[in-house]
């Protein structure tokens, strides 16, 4: 492998204040990074050895998925202990240490804040059980009755996001079957009580304990879920928080508009720390101006916008996406914050591959339609370059850099999501986006650690996509990724504002998306959606280009179909 120097990736547009409104943020899932002690799951040493890699590739931020204490239920998003780390992931030197590493190069640092829900192992769950009901211990989480006779029925209908339903009967300290307590996911993460200050007195303390250890920000976990309506009515409507009812009514556990009071109390935490340090909601909330209401000017800063990843691979409803979800964050003076692919998707490489108009799939087994390796690859590339044209901010996914496909043929046994085991199987889960990164071909493991351990097998496909034969190497989807960042800030792309342009030659073609961007409109963004070539004007200087252009049998340059390029008219 050969080794280029890291460039230094806090460019002067990323030096200053509002830092965040531009950035390019990779998402680092700790135990499928880099593993340093050979036991087959990624760690915090792991991470820190190869921040280089994200210098080099040349991203503002690292925001790091949970690392700290948990049984591991929910891959950490069951946390036990907020303020350590688990020692599957190292210690909290090994946090400190990575920090200061990352700082070093430039790279700032989000952390996950896990605020919906604890482990049952937490202490604080552990407290409430013992001391029964009625108790303050208790207050902390939501326990209810149940209904019937004997109090043996849920006390609402509410299913749990992973499938089964969302409300678990305890077994009181008196060995009497008695109250339930509610987990709007896994049972192993029961859902805290927002309406008791108690619970806000402690992870304020949360939030400063981090702060105080100099990270940069948190990304917070299902922002749009902390607070309930207190009545806990029935809700038979499906779960899924980014579609609102067909009638108009909004979930009890949802989107809430008490919510928004609790963002605004941690921005008064975060704006007394020095520095410029930021929240990022994720928020599965629809419409755009819902979501929008998290980034006003007094609460969060940022709101992936998942309504954008969930668009199907079509220039009309890109281009509409694009155009209301930056309105919509706009009015609050907020920029938009795009996002293909995270650890709960399938990866955009291979969900592009399937045929358009697949509902997103919750993750692919082998018994399913398989994606198409080649076409996901080009679309992949392609709506990465349009993604990074946008105004705004966007969040890279550890991999993608790599173009690494899901792995859709994971044998049942071997995954480990809970949602695979609480729907029965019924929903393959997102294992498949998980699995740790290839580094080397031709290493044990692919080079992701010492030993050939992994926690969840790689498939044979990863040898061709490890980061060793893409380096260097022009045509590869780690050197686009690397050409396009660096172009995105050398031509100012992202502070810059967008408009739709008709693209040159396209005619009537309905499948074919162009803007200009850029400080002076100089730069034009043309993606095509279908099949067929694009004729790319006389003269046009390509400037970066997901796929090579062809030249056709009348010796005029075309793009070719799937791909996007950035263009100097
Ligand atoms: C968020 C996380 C997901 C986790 C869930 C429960 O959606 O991204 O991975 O399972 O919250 O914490």
């Amino acid at each position: 492998m050969t080794q280029t120097p890291p460039t230094p990736a806090r460019s002067p547009r990323t030096a200053g204040g509002e830092w965040w409104r531009t950035a390019v943020i990779y998402q680092v899932y700790p135990r499928s990074f880099a593993d340093s002690d050979g036991d087959g799951v990624g760690d915090l040493p792991g991470i820190t050895a190869r921040l280089d890699h994200l210098a080099e590739l040349g991203v503002d931020a690292v925001w790091l998925s949970p690392f700290y204490t948990s049984p591991q239920a929910d891959a950490g998003y069951d946390v036990a202990d907020y303020t350590d780390v688990d020692p599957l992931f190292g210690s909290l030197a090994d946090a400190d240490a990575l920090v200061a590493r990352a700082h070093e190069l430039g790279l700032r640092v989000v952390v996950d804040l896990v605020p919906n829900h604890t482990s049952d192992e937490h202490a604080w769950f552990r407290e409430a059980l013992a001391a029964g009901p009625g108790s303050p211990e208790r207050a902390v989480y939501l326990f209810r009755d149940g209904k019937g006779a004997h109090g043996e029925l849920p006390p609402t209908d509410w299913v749990s996001v992973f499938g089964g339903p969302a409300w678990e009967r305890v077994t009181e300290p008196d060995g009497t079957p008695g109250q339930w307590y509610l987990h709007l996911f896994d049972t192993k993460q029961p859902d805290l009580d927002w309406s008791n200050p108690v619970v806000r007195e402690r992870l304020e303390g949360v939030l400063r304990f981090w702060l105080d250890r100099g990270v940069d920000g948190f990304r917070v976990d299902v922002a749009h879920g902390l607070t309930k309506d207190p009545a806990f009515p029935d809700w038979s409507h499906p779960v899924s928080p980014l579609r609102v009812s067909a009638d108009g009514t909004r979930a009890p556990m949802w989107d809430r508009d008490d919510v928004h009071e609790i963002y605004r109390s941690w921005r008064r935490i975060l704006d007394s720390y020095e520095g410029d340090r930021v929240l990022v909601a994720e928020a599965w909330v629809a419409p755009a101006e819902r979501l929008a209401a998290y980034v006003r000017p007094d609460e969060m800063h940022q709101a992936f916008n998942f309504e954008y990843l969930e668009t199907p691979w079509s220039a009309a409803q890109v281009r509409d996406v694009v155009t209301r979800t930056t309105a919509a964050n706009t009015a609050v003076g907020a920029p938009t914050t795009w996002v293909l692919s995270n650890h709960d998707v399938v990866r955009h490489a291979s969900r592009l591959g399937l045929p358009v108009g697949t509902p997103r799939p919750n993750g692919i087994t082998a018994d399913d339609p398989q994606p198409d390796e080649a076409l996901g690859q080009a679309r992949g590339r392609a709506a990465t370059l349009l993604m990074l044209a946008l105004p705004g901010s966007a969040y890279v996914y550890q991999g993608e850099e790599l173009g690494l496909p899901e792995h859709t043929t994971m044998p049942a046994d071997v995954r480990q999501d809970p949602t695979f085991a609480r729907t029965g199987g019924a929903e393959a889960g997102r294992d498949g986006c998980r699995v740790p990164l290839p580094w080397t071909h031709d290493a044990p493991g692919y080079g992701f650690g010492p030993s050939r351990r992994t926690w969840l097998p790689q498939p044979e496909s990863y040898a061709r996509y490890a980061l060793d034969v893409q380096r260097g190497v022009p045509s590869s989807t780690y050197e686009l990724y690397r050409s396009a960042l660096r172009l995105r800030a050398e031509l100012g792309l992202a502070p810059a504002e967008l408009a739709w342009a008709e693209a040159p030659g396209a005619g009537a073609r309905d499948d074919v998306l162009a803007f200009t961007t850029g400080p002076d409109g100089g730069v034009l963004v043309v993606t095509v959606f279908g099949e067929e070539p694009l004729p790319l004007p006389s003269g046009a200087e390509v400037l970066l280009a997901s796929a090579d252009p062809v030249t056709a049998a009348d010796g005029v340059r075309a793009l070719p179909g799937s791909a996007t390029a950035w263009l100097r008219p």
